[in-house]
């Protein structure tokens, strides 16, 4: 005779029993998915190849530095003298799609050593245009709030630093000028 407790107990086998026959569901990928995800995959490779190019071509201008390493003629070294001159020059500009020829201006002279040298007009206090002995000192001048600077670019009065420099290269008798720089004497 069985005991309640011994029914349960087979009834509970039993169910293990049909439990651990029943087939495992797997999720199968159907022939329609498999063909999705593939012609999806090789449309996807394909088109980028296809962009890729094209989104770099747009984008290469932008990754380029703008003039790096390059001199412009500016005027011939005979012509330089001890006392600082004004000389204008055009640089050709590419940024990101945008070509242009702004003017640049330079004080150019020679220090005591005989050396050329090329100061930017550009005032270190707020930018506006310095000059030469604006104002008969024999310093650079800012006419809008009456910076100073002596003949090398050192700062006087107002501004905090020194004018910038350009490169300076000299070659078979010319004088080229590349990219502006902090100067170097100070
Ligand atoms: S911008 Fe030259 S002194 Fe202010």
């Amino acid at each position: 005779m069985v005991g309640k407790g011994g029914l349960e107990q087979k009834m509970s086998n039993h169910e293990q029993h049909e439990t651990s026959h029943r087939p495992v569901q797997r999720k199968e990928m159907s022939r329609r998915q498999f063909l999705s995800y593939t012609l999806g995959g090789t449309t996807a490779f394909m088109m980028g190849g296809a962009v890729l190019p094209m989104v770099r071509f747009a984008v290469d201008p932008l990754l380029k530095k703008k003039g790096e390493g390059t001199f412009v003629k500016v005027v011939e070294e005979s012509k330089i003298t001890n006392e600082p001159q004004e000389f204008k020059f055009k640089i050709h500009q590419i940024d990101g799609w945008y070509e242009s020829e702004p003017e640049l201006v330079a004080w150019i002279s020679k220090n005591e050593n005989g050396e050329v040298f090329a100061l930017s007009p550009i005032c270190k206090h707020l930018g506006c245009t310095i000059a030469w002995n604006a104002k008969g000192q024999n310093e650079y001048d800012c006419p809008c709030h009456d910076a100073r600077y002596t003949k090398d670019g050192k700062n006087l009065a107002v501004a905090n630093t020194p004018l910038d420099e350009y490169e300076v290269n000299i070659d078979a008798g010319f004088v080229y000028l590349g990219a502006i720089k902090p100067n170097s004497r100070f």
